[in-house]
């Protein structure tokens, strides 16, 4: 064959698949200038794998299951793997959410959400004004009580095959120095050098450079952080809530004006609950309950979908993405009014992730013109931007499926490291109302319901989720970060997958949209819907908001006969790793 016609032969090789990949139901997937591409290959493997935010972590979880580990094992690991090298979004200091659905179909869903203090009180964060302050936001008073080594040691009591100090060490040797990569730098912006500055033990630790960020290759060595991971391979969650680490947590709040005491650390406690559980379109979708949103709020919304023959629509087209919002509209005013902390609060769960219920909320849905929000339900402000939790999926070789979301909230949390102890305090506090009807830093307009009490957990929005077929095998594992966007982020991978068979780089890496009730905007990604597309949904009556950001960072695996397919979000950059 000549050169040329070789030429002409594989760039028709590369159209085809071009083609092949790229369109669902005859339609473009990808809009002109949408920046990833859909001609990627997944990572396989056939024994197990693990999608995280950071390869080292996600080569630690393979090497447990190697090692003979299951997938909570891996988790485990995993999770205290991501407080190192992750540190502006995985966590010792903040809290988050486990599902799990074993290899018998067993579920399980783990909350570890952190607690506000026992002093804490409904108005801390208002001036004699009655005007919100920073204080959810940064510094000492905006941390709850960590939940994650509490979260960690609950899932390894229940379902651990090996050794805990074999979980742990893993960390304690990144945590004596790892190498720096671009990730880990694109957290550490001008902006969020001179907030850290604020904070010598968090200078000190993160900016080392003479109060700058380290460099690529650079080998960043957080000792203080190693004695405390230390001290948790050894103890378990007495080297965290007991002890030095606890005595320096407190010493910490008392420089700082912060209230988290003793009692608080001592008192504190991972809670196992039942999964919500809901059915889309014959699979079954298990995820978590109050006090995260996520399974509730994605089960109303799937409940609406359902009702329309989404797969035949066109893939991001006018239709589909109409009652997309008007789905979530209604499932967002629900989530920011009813849901909170189960432990404070009574809630409708049972109704509002029914199908009757989806039913009548779906009565209302116009076919042709958009419903204004504010007849739905209150207002609010645009959600922020940054991605700042860390999500991480996990199937072992046995069938057994993990999905774990956790934050400290915002990048590098309340800003606030604990001197001495070498980890940054998350700044969830600022996920309650603080005052009520008042937008938090996702622009999430929230009610009484989770208004701030001592001891409660704040509502999260975090939907760690795992997939089954109509038959009972695993078919996918899911999760995000984004704070407002995460559910509906979620939704989107599941759907695309369900409803429009992509592969799981496509599910992954098309374009994203959002809505979530208030402000009453359809949200999308930077060149992610066209500009048709755009005209046809602002004729019928839609606001849509072009973000300058992207939406989510998520770590999917799906399961394809034999073989764990998985695509960790190029949004970000993590890892996918097999074996
Ligand atoms: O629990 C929540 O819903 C939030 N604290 C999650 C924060 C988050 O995803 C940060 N990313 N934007």
């Amino acid at each position: 064959m000549s050169q040329l016609a070789a030429l002409i032969l594989s760039a028709l090789v590369v159209a085809s698949c071009y083609t092949d990949v790229s369109t669902v139901n005859g339609r473009a997937l990808f809009p002109v200038g949408w920046m990833f591409s859909e001609r990627e290959e997944p990572v396989t493997a056939s024994n197990g794998m693990v999608v995280s935010t950071d390869e080292l972590a996600s080569r630690i979880g393979v090497d447990i299951m190697r090692s003979g580990g299951n997938a909570v094992d891996a988790a485990v690991a995993v999770h205290f793997a991501l407080a190192v090298v992750n540190p502006e979004a995985g966590n010792i200091g903040g809290g988050g959410f486990m599902v799990t659905r074993m290899a018998d179909g067993t579920a399980a869903a783990l909350d570890f959400r952190e607690k506000a203090p026992l002093a804490a009180t409904r108005d801390m964060y208002l001036d004699e004004e009655g005007d919100l302050t920073d204080k959810s936001v940064i510094g000492h008073l905006a941390a709850g009580v960590p939940g994650s080594v509490a979260g960690m040691w609950a899932a390894h009591q229940r379902f651990g095959s090996i050794q805990w100090e074999e979980l742990v060490s893993p960390a304690v040797e990144l945590a004596n120095g790892f190498e720096v990569k671009e990730r880990f730098l694109g957290s550490l912006s001008s902006t969020m050098v001179e907030s850290l500055s604020n904070f010598p033990a968090s200078a000190a630790q993160f900016l080392p450079r003479d109060g700058q960020p380290p460099l690529v290759g650079d080998t960043l060595r957080q000792p203080y952080l190693a004695k405390t991971l230390g001290r948790i391979r050894d103890w378990g969650p007495g080297g965290f809530y007991e002890g030095e680490t606890a005595d320096l947590i407190v010493a910490e709040m008392e420089r700082g004006g912060g209230i988290i005491t003793l009692q608080d650390l001592a008192e504190y406690t991972a809670e196992w609950r039942d999964p919500i559980s809901f059915t889309y379109r014959g699979h079954t979708v298990i995820s978590m309950p109050p006090s995260s949103s996520g399974g509730a709020t994605m089960a109303e919304m799937a409940n609406i979908l359902e009702g329309y023959d989404v797969g035949s629509m066109d893939w991001h087209g006018p239709r589909m993405i109409h009652l997309y919002a008007e789905a979530w509209k209604r499932s967002y005013a629900d989530r920011n009014h009813y849901l909170a902390d189960p432990d404070f609060v009574d809630m409708p769960i049972d109704r509002i992730t029914s199908e009757a219920y989806a039913r009548v909320r779906a009565s209302t849905i116009s076919e042709t013109a958009a419903t204004p929000s504010i007849e739905i339900g209150p207002g609010m402000e645009g959600p922020a931007e940054g991605e700042n939790t860390t999500h991480y999926s996990i199937v072992d070789a046995a069938g057994n499926a993990v999905a774990v979301t956790t934050t400290i909230n915002s990048w590098y949390g309340s800003k606030v490291t604990v001197t001495g102890a070498g980890f940054v305090l998350n700044n969830e506090m600022d996920d309650f109302a603080a005052k009520p009807g008042t937008a938090n830093q996702f622009g999430l307009v929230q009610g009484e319901n989770n208004a701030v009490a001592p001891g409660k957990r704040m509502l999260s929005a975090m939907t760690p989720t795992v997939v089954a077929n109509p038959d009972g095998t695993l078919r996918m594992v899911t999760g995000t970060p984004g704070g407002g966007t995460i559910i509906t982020t979620v939704f989107q991978t599941i759907s695309n997958v369900l409803d429009y068979g992509m592969n799981v780089v496509d599910a992954v890496n098309a374009p994203r949209i959002h809505h979530q009730h208030l402000p009453d905007q359809i949200y999308f990604e930077p060149a992610g819907l066209d500009p048709e597309t755009v005209t046809q949904l602002q004729a019928m009556g839609h606001t849509l908001f072009e973000r300058t950001g992207m939406s989510g960072d998520a770590q999917v695996i799906i399961v394809d006969g034999d073989l764990l397919k998985a695509w960790s979000d190029p949004r970000r950059g993590g890892q996918a790793i097999g074996y």
